[in-house]
């Protein structure tokens, strides 16, 4: 399959912190990718890079061939590459829905146009919709402060496929979500992922939750990639095993 997404030498410190240490990284159109590291080993940071939020040094990131090293975060989503935050990026107090309902508006770039009403039906019904590729059916009127970690991560999700993207990037999509509720979180977004043919990039601290939806493993530690391939070959490496999965040395 073809590379949807590309960097290439890419090269971002931090002073004397190799964040991003020469980084040629190939994402194939429609594969699922996991990232796992330990703390400060350049995973964010390569999100960041490929997402604008952080410029490099060297290198060049490339999206089906075009160059976007440059480019702002907004043009860059407005190409088809979403992500999300490790920290959810939601509207507390306002509804589940009205929270879609302004992602569709900012998608037509008419989120300053107040004069013109949020709730226009066709916007409803299409926001309606996507909420319930996410399993939100009812309950759309509660304000998200009342949803539990694992709704919010998901409606974070969602948000982002107001643009219809084409790859999307998750940071730690179940950080903070209990353990009953992990599976059932990558379950919903995983469908929603191989419904829509995607390619998904997901950092993720727990190994089982990468072992079961990641058909690529990139393994950080200090700004390079430590290993590369399919989840069973990357958690038998030696040196993961070492270095990431803690076991003695
Ligand atoms: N904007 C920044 N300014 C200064 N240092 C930064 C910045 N962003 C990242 N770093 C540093 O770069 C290194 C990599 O950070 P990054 O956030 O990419 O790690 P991570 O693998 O996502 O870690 P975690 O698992 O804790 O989220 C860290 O040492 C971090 O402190
Ligand atoms: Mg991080």
């Amino acid at each position: 399959m073809g590379v949807v997404l590309e960097t290439v030498n890419v090269t971002r410190y931090f002073g004397a912190v190799k964040a991003a240490d020469d980084l040629s990284v190939q994402l194939a159109a429609g594969q699922t990718v996991g990232i796992v590291g330990p703390n400060g080993s350049g995973k964010t940071t390569f999100v960041n890079l490929v997402t604008g939020y952080v410029k490099p040094a060297r290198g060049v990131v490339r999206f089906r061939e075009c160059d976007i090293t440059g480019l702002t975060p907004r043009q860059i989503t407005r190409l088809g590459i979403a992500r999300s935050f490790q920290i959810p990026q939601l509207y507390l107090r306002l509804s589940v829905l009205e929270n879609m309902l302004i992602a569709l508006a900012v998608r037509e770039q008419r989120q300053w146009d107040l004069w013109r009403p949020l709730k226009l039906p066709a916007r409803v019904d299409e926001a309606c919709a996507l909420l319930a590729q996410f399993g939100f059916f009812d309950g759309l009127s509660q304000p998200v402060s009342t949803l539990p970690e694992g709704g919010r991560k998901l409606l974070d999700v969602a948000l982002s496929f107001a643009l219809r993207p084409s790859v999307l990037l998750l940071d730690e999509p179940t950080s903070g979500v209990s353990v009953e509720d992990k599976f059932a979180v990558m379950d919903r977004l995983m469908s929603v992922v191989r419904q829509s043919a995607i390619t998904a990039v997901f950092i993720e601290h727990d190994m089982e939750v990468v072992a079961r939806y990641a058909e690529r493993v990139l393994v950080f530690a200090e700004g390079r990639i430590l290993a590369d391939g399919a989840p069973a070959e990357v958690f038998a490496n030696p040196a993961v095993r070492t270095h990431v999965l803690g076991e003695g040395a």
